[in-house]
């Protein structure tokens, strides 16, 4: 499932991210790939260690952890710290996969990648290409998000980011092992829970929309993963 959550950070959220990130010690992107994604990244990324990359990255996941859609969509059970990267000057990242399975910090085990995160802090206007395109069974799809905006998309798929060829394009990226394992069954449960919410908003029977939160959380029991 492909899905733009808008709004995730608001204008003052977006402007202190950016403000700390332009002071940010940036350092060449491929120091976080193995050889495959190295051959094709061109980017800069802050420093796992940098003060300033756990500090934003603690402040995005608030957010993401906030929004209604987010949380619906991808059903969280485990989330690695974000990442920011910056592309200019002709940076980009060729198509790629994502590693299946990821430390993560401090020992604390593992995470498999189910759902790919990326959240625009640069608005469209300030830079020329920089989209991102998913490729997966329906085709390519092509992503620019207004700044705070997140896309969420399986982890499974290639993508790429297009050279940016003016101005500069600032992100945070990230994953997430979803208590929901297939990405089919996690679409169902969203379109589920929408439909609830929407029959709710309007005043729907009462004894029936219980039934159908119950069918709700009846599948999530049969296909919860932890
Ligand atoms: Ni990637």
């Amino acid at each position: 499932m492909l899905l733009h959550v808008a709004g995730v950070l608001d204008a003052e959220e977006i402007r202190h991210c950016v403000e700390q990130l332009r002071e940010g010690n940036w350092t060449d992107g491929r120091e976080t790939v193995g050889a495959q994604g190295a051959r094709v990244k061109r980017n800069l990324q802050l420093p796992e260690g940098a003060p300033v990359r756990q500090a934003l990255g603690a402040l995005v996941l608030a957010a993401v952890a906030r929004h209604p859609l987010f949380h619906a969509a991808a059903l969280p059970q485990r989330t690695l710290p974000p990442r920011f990267n910056r592309y200019e000057g002709g940076g980009h990242y060729g198509f790629h996969v994502d590693g299946a399975v990821m430390a993560l910090p401090d020992q604390a085990g593992q995470l498999r990648s189910d759902i790919a995160c990326t959240l625009f802090l640069s608005a469209p206007d300030e830079y020329d290409g920089g989209a991102l395109l998913i490729s997966d069974t329906y085709g390519e799809h092509e992503v620019k998000l207004p700044a705070g905006d997140l896309i969420l998309y399986p982890a499974s798929s290639l993508h790429r980011v297009d050279p940016v060829t003016r101005g500069s394009r600032l992100a945070a990226f990230f994953w997430v092992q979803s208590l929901v394992r297939d990405d089919g069954r996690r679409r169902t449960l969203f379109e589920l829970d929408q439909a609830i919410q929407t029959l709710q908003a309007a005043g729907a029977d009462a004894g029936a929309v219980l039934r159908l939160t119950n069918v709700y959380h009846n599948l999530l029991r049969q296909w919860v993963d932890t």
